[in-house]
């Protein structure tokens, strides 16, 4: 089949080639490497948290107690797909690499917990730890892009928030209906979920790295969030926040959460604590 674009006839002199995509889209926003470098790096660890998502959301099908819920996990599940393809195709515009699989250990790590979860046939744990927890921070990174990104960045994290702020109304509803069964089940779950997963998921709000920027090929010091006018402080703020809020939401009371938030500070994960925590 023929390629109109390919065709050497209209492919004119090399000196009046169209420019590349990726300086057409910055001459319109003004980005540079650094900015590219740390989408490249936040776009990655996104895709890694949004493969753990689709496993997490697989592995917890078979828990769920009636077939409604089984189908609302498998559609959760591949619009996790869906993101996972979008910021893909998001890297590939701007010409910086995505990674396609899990490299931090972190993730690892929550996956794992997850499965324990699973095994122990804890659905409240699973549910917390994926829908409330992980869903949480994911909805703190997009709602960071869609604020400080160059207009495609914004509208593409724009597109991915609204499924993440649904999947998390999807979660908390479900918590709060097993609450009304059995609450004091619920907060042990989310007592055994919290001191395993958020340390993990607060160690990477972040600009150091274990593995990330080596397999991106980018200096992991010279990374900066004032490339998206914030910082790790701000974040953690916000994070903190939004995680709080999810538990009160969730109709957790203040005398299960608030040990829970207080021991955070032991493992860094209060916004006073020194950021790069994951740091080599
Ligand atoms: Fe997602
Ligand atoms: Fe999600």
């Amino acid at each position: 089949m023929s390629n109109a674009t390919a065709s050497p006839a209209l492919a004119g002199p090399a000196d009046l080639r169209v420019p590349s995509r990726r300086s057409h889209i910055e001459s319109r926003h003004e980005k540079g490497d650094s900015y590219f470098n740390l989408l490249a790096y936040i776009a990655s660890n996104a895709v890694a948290g949004e493969i753990m998502a689709v496993e997490n959301y697989s592995e917890m099908v078979p828990l769920m107690p009636d077939t409604e819920s089984k189908i609302e996990a498998v559609k959760q599940a591949h619009e996790e797909c869906k993101h996972i393809l979008m910021l893909s195709s998001l890297g590939k515009r701007h010409d910086y690499d995505v990674m396609r699989e899990i490299v931090e250990p972190q993730w690892f790590n929550i996956r794992r917990h997850f499965s324990t979860a699973v095994a122990n046939k804890d659905l409240g744990a699973c549910l917390l730890i994926q829908d409330l927890m992980t869903e949480t921070m994911a909805i703190v990174l997009y709602r960071t892009l869609k604020r400080e990104g160059d207009p495609d960045t914004s509208s593409l994290a724009g597109k991915i928030l609204e499924d993440e702020l649904e999947h998390l109304e999807i979660g908390l509803a479900r918590i709060r209906r097993m609450r009304e069964d059995d609450a004091d089940a619920i907060n042990d779950s989310l007592r055994w979920a919290h001191h395993r997963v958020m340390p993990e998921l607060f160690s990477m709000v972040s600009t150091s790295c274990h593995f990330l920027c080596d397999r991106l090929h980018i200096d992991c010091g010279a990374l900066s969030l004032g490339d998206l006018k914030t910082d790790i402080d701000e974040i953690r703020i916000e994070a903190l926040d939004a995680y709080v809020e999810t538990l009160d939401r969730a109709g957790f009371e203040p005398e299960v959460t608030a040990p829970l938030v207080e021991a955070m500070q032991s493992y860094g994960g209060m916004p006073s604590a020194s950021a790069g925590l994951a740091g080599h």
